[in-house]
């Protein structure tokens, strides 16, 4: 049943959806907030400071170390990065950190076969204090952004109140949209109002946004993971319908490559963000990253997960009182991937299972890939019981798969 529901969501979507022909998939890039924030000292730290200099190293390891390749095409500034307004009210980049302006740095970017994105606040001032857009100035600095060849806006919503911002993100997708330039549309409105209904209208969200944050911004602990994962898992109903093609949920940064959590944790973020169909915004330091966090983040099968071109958000399917949880979500080709995750703070986990206590019923056969480690299970029917061995605060991801007729839960 759960699953006709999601056909008839997936369905009735359709006909809602901003038209910009962006972000059929995820975005995938890389953002400089959660790593960088808002460190403008070039003189005491110049190789960290929020500087067009950063920009551009971010962008050669984007290019040079295969993140490009894999998908990993945005790199986005966040706040920080205004100098002001010019006389005509025009914005300006901070000419000591931007010297060579914004437009250098697009050129730059797309010389490079990626793409940049920029950072601004509906209201009178960005959350750090720069200069905001107010409602009056939408049009013009949305004809800024295109006039630099921006390629997508993230638009906070500081300083502002509630019937601007239900004035103003629809006023900035109409002037994106006039500006003729397909720029994606990354709407901070609904973590401002709770992230649910009444206050959110999720149709109108997917009418106007390509991507929306919904709650609360990530910090660089596990504390703050797991406190944005339950907050989607509790909130799945309204939440996993609203998404698909085009317009996605947005539960914030991948930390991944940072110093808050363990290696299983980081393992089980990834798995947990691809399975919930989330943008992959990395907010790490690609010059010094470890190799170890460099094979989390670059997983081929993972990638291909998360951009899979169906779109469907998964679910959290089972809350076991063995403190395992299972999310699943459905791929093309009749396809799923499950993600078995371990609340647990004593040892590996023995988790004995079967399809069928994961909805599946028929007697189709199903083979596994193990995401993490290639490994392949065989012969999955139903009602066969297997067991998987999950460690503390981490996650097994299956790439689970029919073989010969597909006879999983049909949508
Ligand atoms: C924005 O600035 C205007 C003009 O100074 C002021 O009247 C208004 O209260 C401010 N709005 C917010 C939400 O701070
Ligand atoms: C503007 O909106 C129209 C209608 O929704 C759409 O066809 C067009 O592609 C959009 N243009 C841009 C640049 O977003
Ligand atoms: C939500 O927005 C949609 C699309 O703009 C609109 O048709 C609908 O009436 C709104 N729903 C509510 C409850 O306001
Ligand atoms: C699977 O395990 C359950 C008990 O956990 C048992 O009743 C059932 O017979 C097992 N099924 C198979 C096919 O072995």
């Amino acid at each position: 049943m759960l699953w006709k529901t999601v056909l008839l969501l997936a369905l009735a979507d359709q006909v809602l959806a901003l038209e910009n022909g962006l972000l059929r998939t995820p975005p995938m890039g890389w953002l400089a907030w959660e790593r960088f924030r808002c460190n403008i000292d070039c003189d005491a730290d110049p190789k960290n400071c929020i500087s067009e200099q950063l920009f551009m190293e971010m962008a050669d390891r984007l290019a040079e170390d295969g993140w490009r390749d894999l998908g990993y095409t945005y790199l986005n500034i966040d706040d920080c990065w205004i100098g002001g307004r010019d006389a005509n009210g025009y914005l300006v980049p901070d000419p000591k950190r931007f010297p060579n302006g914004i437009a250098f740095l697009a050129d730059y970017a797309h010389s490079l076969g990626l793409q940049l994105g920029i950072y601004e606040d509906l209201g009178n001032f960005t959350c750090m204090g720069y200069p905001g857009t107010t409602l009056d100035k939408v049009l013009q600095d949305a004809q800024t952004f295109a006039k630099w060849k921006v390629d997508m806006l993230k638009l906070d919503g500081c300083f502002s109140t509630p019937e601007e911002q239900a004035k103003g993100y629809p006023m900035m997708a109409a002037a994106l949209n006039a500006t003729g330039r397909p720029i994606a549309f990354s709407c901070s409105w609904p973590a401002y109002e709770g992230g649910l209904p009444p206050k959110v209208n999720y149709s109108l969200l997917a009418d106007i946004c390509n991507l929306w944050r919904n709650y609360d911004d990530i910090q660089d602990s596990w504390s703050s993971v797991l406190s944005i994962l339950d907050w989607f898992a509790d909130n799945q109903d309204v939440l996993q319908p609203v998404a698909g093609p085009g317009h996605w949920n947005d539960p914030d940064m991948l930390l991944i490559g940072n110093f808050g959590l363990s290696f299983e944790q980081a393992r089980a973020q990834m798995a947990l963000w691809t399975v919930l169909a989330a943008p992959l915004f990395m907010s790490t330091d690609l010059r010094t990253i470890s190799a170890q966090s460099v094979d989390i983040l670059q997983n081929p099968l993972m990638i291909k997960i998360n951009q899979d071109p169906l779109g469907i958000q998964g679910r959290r399917i089972l809350k076991d009182k063995s403190s395992i949880e299972v999310f699943l979500r459905p791929l093309a080709r009749d396809a799923y991937a499950v993600v078995f995750f371990s609340r647990r703070a004593d040892m590996p986990y023995r988790f004995r299972s079967s399809l069928a206590q994961l909805g599946f019923s028929g007697s189709g056969v199903y083979e596994a890939q193990d995401v993490y480690t290639g490994g392949i299970i065989s012969g999955l029917q139903a009602e066969a019981n297997f067991t998987v061995i999950i460690n503390p605060s981490g996650v097994v991801m299956w790439y689970l798969y029919p073989t010969g007729e597909p006879e999983g839960p049909q949508l």
